[in-house]
This record gives C-alpha cells, structure tokens and sequence, in this order.
C-alpha cells in the first residue's frame, strides 16, 4: 500500500531516533533516517549518511529526499552550556535550512527534555530556586541559557518563515534499546548489574537522598515514538510542546531492588552517602571486555554501552522529579507503559541480543 506521509528522522541511530523508525515503519510511512551513521540493520528505513555540521554534504545527501515529516532527535555534547547552544542550534538551523526550498515539509517535531524545566546539566538548581513539580508544559523558560531554547527558537524562526506546523517533545530519562548512543540509563544499569552479578559486589544506588525516597518517572522510547507520531498527525497537537513519560510514578527505594532481583544481585540502598557510577565503573573496561569474550557478547567496549556520568547526573538530582502527562490526555494521546516493564523488556531484550549474559 501506497502511502503519502514520509518522516526524516534526524538523528535515526540514536535511542530515540531508533525506536521512532520502528514505530513508524511497522505503521506505514515511509522512513529515511538520517545520521553520520545511519542504522543499516532496520527493515525498510532509507538511510541518509550525512554530518548535519555540513551543509553541503547535507545538501547533496538531501537531494533525493522529499519529507513531509521531520522528526529532530539529536544533539551533540559539548563542554559548556554556551558551546552546547552554537552546535546544537546549528544542528536544527542546518537541516531546515536545506530543506526549506523543496517546500515539502508539513510538519517539524523537536524532542528537548526536561532539562527545559530543570536548566543545563553544570546549572541544576543552581538558579536559587528548586524548579516546582510535576512539570508542566505552561511553565515558564528559566532564565538561565539552555541549547533547548536555542533549539526550540531555530524550529519556531523556520516554521514562520516555511509554514509547517510543530511540535516539541519532553521526555525524562529515555529507557530504550541503543548502542554507542550518548545517554542510555536502562542499558547502564543492565551492564552494572551484569557486573555486580560477575564480581558479587552489590548493586549499590548511586544518586541522591532526594533521588532514592522521592517520586520519580521516565519515558520509554517506544512511548515517546507513539507520541511523536501522534503528534505529527494529529489537528488539535499542532504547534504544541508536550511532555512525554510513562504514567506512573514510582520511587527508586520501590524499583531498584526489582531490577537487582531481575538479575539475582543484592540491592544497596542510600545509606547517607552518595556513591557515583563513573567511580565505580571506573576501572570495568577490562572486566567487561574478559565478560564479553566469555559469554560471547557483541560489544566489548564498556563505553560504547554504559553512560555512567548521565545516570550520576539524574540519579544525583537535589530533588524529586516527575512530569505532568494532563495535555496530551486531554487531546487525546493516551499511551501508558508501566515503568517496571520498560526496564525487564529493555533487559531481555539486551539478553536476547546478546549485549548482557
Ligand atoms: N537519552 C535520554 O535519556 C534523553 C532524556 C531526555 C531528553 N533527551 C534529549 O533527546 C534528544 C535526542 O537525544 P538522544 O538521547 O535520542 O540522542 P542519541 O541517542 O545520543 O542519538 C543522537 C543521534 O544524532 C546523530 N547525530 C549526532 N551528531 C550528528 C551530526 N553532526 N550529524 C548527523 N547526525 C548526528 C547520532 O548518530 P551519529 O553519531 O551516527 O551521527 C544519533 O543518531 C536530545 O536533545 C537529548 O538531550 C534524551
């Protein structure tokens, strides 16, 4: 069957990118995904090979490519927050800019984060002021810089001045299956667990006091595709920012014995002193490596696996965080994804696929 909607995914390799080319493909739009290296393994998805730092290249990538979607899920990390807005905003500006003469573009949808609530990564909570939760779509920008304004503002400039519709996208921590992407708390925790499991040390929780006893909620990547793709077709969603999470709240005291007891290894709460991954892990790469040659695993670089310093960053919180889902309700986007499922389907699948023991 023939179809007319066709998405650019911008960022395809990525665990958000990745998930949404799933979703799309298995419902009937045509799927090119773009990235320096593009998924090659995803039935039907047409991969564009480009650096969206490039112009030109990107151009000439482009030629060929018609979208009438475009779906923004990328983002480069830099060292500093006023470094991160000049790459990442180039990264949006580059691509609608290529596109914008072939005047096929209907809709752009962005994926930011809650960080647009929360500010940057070196200035959380550093404004005086925790931020008020659950988030909500209608609060304020800080006034602090972030490369998600930046981002965000490219889209809006480009939609007046192309006129498509648009739409962003916040999620918490992404839950998903992705290789050497940048920020995977799900598969992280599964290589520690992997390595508590091998060495008998304890699955000991790294983050904060506020972390461990207050209420929390993440964002499954198959949760955030629907949405995205919701989004994009659907009247009363245009030019909207949304939250996206699963729908439940739970508290990490709650969920990290279970994911412990999923891999039979003993759970150490907060017990008054915060415990960082990175330091943990800090000398693992050989371990993991030994591991990955003795169960037959596929990726024997810890680091192409396992984002430490991202999990300490949301672990670490000074405060409680979780999301309000009441806009997208009310329009009628209604997905839910229990929380403990995203983690034991996340784990299996990684069994499966050979990527833990
Ligand atoms: N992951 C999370 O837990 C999480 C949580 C909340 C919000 N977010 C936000 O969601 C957005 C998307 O993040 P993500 O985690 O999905 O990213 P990701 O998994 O790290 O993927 C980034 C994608 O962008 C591509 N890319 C990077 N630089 C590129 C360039 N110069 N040219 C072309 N493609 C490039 C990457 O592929 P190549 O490297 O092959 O180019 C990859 O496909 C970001 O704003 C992030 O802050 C993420």
């Amino acid at each position: 069957m023939s179809t007319n909607k066709i998405a650019l995914i911008v960022g395809a390799s990525g665990i958000i990118g990745s998930n949404l080319a799933t979703e799309l493909l298995a419902t009937n739009w045509t799927v090119y995904g773009l990235a320096r290296r593009p998924p090659q393994h995803l039935d039907g998805l047409h991969p564009v090979a480009a650096d969206l730092l490039e112009p030109a290249a990107l151009e000439a990538a482009l030629a060929d490519v018609n979208p009438t979607h475009v779906f923004i899920t990328t983002w480069m990390r830099q060292d500093t927050e006023a470094e991160n807005i000049r790459v990442n905003s180039a990264l949006v500006r580059n691509i609608l800019a290529v596109l914008s003469p072939k005047g096929t573009v209907q809709h752009v949808a962005l994926v930011t984060g809650l960080k647009h609530y929360l500010g940057p990564f070196d200035a959380y909570a550093k404004s005086g002021t925790l931020p008020a939760t659950p988030f909500r779509e209608e609060q304020p920008r800080l006034d602090i810089a972030n490369f998600y304004y930046a981002q965000e503002d490219e889209v809006y400039a480009a939609a007046e001045r192309d006129g498509f519709t648009w739409s962003i996208h916040r999620p918490h921590t992404i839950i998903g299956k992705a290789v050497g992407n940048l920020m995977n708390m799900g598969t992280t925790l599964a290589v520690y667990a992997s390595i508590c499991k091998e060495t008998g040390r304890p699955f000991q929780w790294p983050g904060s006091e506020a972390q461990w006893h207050g209420l929390s909620d993440v964002t499954d990547a198959r949760v955030i595709a629907k949405q995205l793709a919701w989004a994009a077709t659907t009247e009363a969603a245009r030019n909207e920012a949304f939250n996206i999470v699963n729908g439940d709240y739970f508290r990490w005291s709650w969920l990290w014995p279970r994911l412990a007891a999923w891999f039979g290894v003993e759970a150490a709460g907060y017990d008054g002193t915060v415990r960082p991954l990175e330091a943990q892990m800090a000398d693992d790469a050989d371990l993991w490596r030994t591991m990955a040659a003795r169960y037959q695993l596929t990726v024997p670089e810890l680091d192409k696996l396992a984002s430490p310093w991202h999990t300490d960053l949301d672990l670490g919180r000074p405060l409680e965080v979780m999301t309000d889902m009441s806009k997208s309700r009310k329009l009628g986007f209604h997905v839910y994804q229990p929380t403990e499922a995203s983690f034991f389907d996340l784990f299996a699948q990684l069994r499966d696929d050979q990527i833990i023991p």
